[in-house]
């Protein structure tokens, strides 16, 4: 049995100091798997969520009293170590990217995964660290706006959160479509959402964006702040209203203004098909290949720092990826 194989634990759900880095042995690939060596590891407000089981439905998914997934981290970017005797995809190597989604897992140095799991080849000069960002922020923010919101050329399209993760890679793709895209962050942020390709940018400490009156096609509500209600009347006729952040709340407004003028919706993107992932990834590196979308990285941060890097994005002040790096 290999030793060599470094994860970040935690026994009980808690403040970023229950994360613990410990030793144990090297998984083996399966014939149909992949051993990823992970090179980078994305820490986001997701794995916060679930790291201290706030909201409570994370406790649906991993374990009401105790975690039972002891290991977060989904979206990793690393080099293909081994392969198992049938995977035909993937050579010992290969630079890799993607999502290991719900399963998580991801902040060690070494995850076995299917080779047709949402994991792709990265493309040349993404590093890791920027590819695990890239994942987790376009597997979110796609499926919201191309199939939740179908936006189209023209659409007048506000993002709220504008500079988070998710947020700059929405802001991106919203302009990649052919929207008109008003961006709402703090002042310290806006030079960077303007060069992301935003026309209109709102300081959020200085105007209230939900005041405006039938002015948008959808509003994206990235970091969850706002509510349906209050956004409404400034929905156009058509409308939709989206929030990646769930609750009693989004959900009812969801089921009721199904087939109102101005709709709601909320998405839980991690748990999209392993399968639609993958095609997404593939369109992804597309994308980055051909300058439509680029990465934002804030911190990057030491295994041995994991507990900061979580308190630094539980702080709420970074614009685009922090990410832990294993070596
Ligand atoms: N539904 C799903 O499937 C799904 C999947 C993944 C993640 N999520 C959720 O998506 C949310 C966003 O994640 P993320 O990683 O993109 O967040 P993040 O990067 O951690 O967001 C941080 C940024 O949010 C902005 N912000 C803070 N308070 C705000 C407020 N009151 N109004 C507007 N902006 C505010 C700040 O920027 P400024 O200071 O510039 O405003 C800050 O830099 C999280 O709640 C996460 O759990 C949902």
């Amino acid at each position: 049995m290999e030793m060599g194989n470094r994860q970040v634990t935690q026994s009980h759900y808690g403040a970023p100091d229950v994360l613990e880095v410990r030793e144990v042995p090297r998984p083996v690939a399966k014939h149909n798997e992949v051993l990823i060596q992970v090179k980078a590891v994305s820490v986001t407000l997701a794995d916060c969520a679930f790291r201290q089981a706030d909201p409570f439905v994370t406790r649906l998914f991993n374990g009401f009293l105790r975690p039972r997934k002891l290991v977060l981290g989904s979206d990793i970017g690393g080099v293909v170590a081994a392969v198992g005797r049938d995977v035909t995809r993937f050579a010992v190597g290969d630079a890799v990217f993607g999502s290991i989604g719900s399963a998580l897992g991801g902040c060690a140095d070494y995850v076995c995964l299917a080779e047709d799991a949402a994991v792709v080849r990265r493309p040349e000069g993404l590093d890791a660290g920027d590819a695990a960002g890239l994942s987790y922020a376009y597997l979110t923010a796609m499926p919201f706006l191309r199939d939740a919101a179908q936006l189209k050329q023209g659409d007048r399209v506000l993002i709220n959160g504008a500079s988070s993760s998710i947020g700059v890679i929405a802001v991106q793709l919203a302009v990649h479509f052919g929207a008109e895209v008003t961006a709402v962050c703090s002042a310290r942020h806006a030079g960077l959402i303007r060069s992301l390709g935003a026309t209109h940018v709102i300081d959020r400490h200085a105007v209230n964006f939900t005041t405006a009156q039938n002015a948008y096609d959808v509003i994206f509500d990235v970091v969850g702040k706002s509510s349906f209600r209050r956004c409404k009347a400034a929905l156009r006729q058509g409308g939709i209203y989206l929030t990646t952040v769930p609750s009693p709340a989004t959900f009812w407004h969801m089921l009721s203004t199904r087939k109102s003028a101005r709709r709601a919706q909320v998405m839980l993107t991690g748990l999209r098909p392993a399968l639609d992932k993958h095609k997404d990834l593939l369109q992804l590196v597309a994308l980055v290949q051909s300058g439509a979308v680029r990465p934002v990285s804030d911190r990057c941060y030491l295994l041995a720092q994991v507990a900061a890097a979580h308190a630094y994005v539980e702080a709420g002040l970074k614009s685009g990826a922090v990410v832990v790096e294993m070596a």
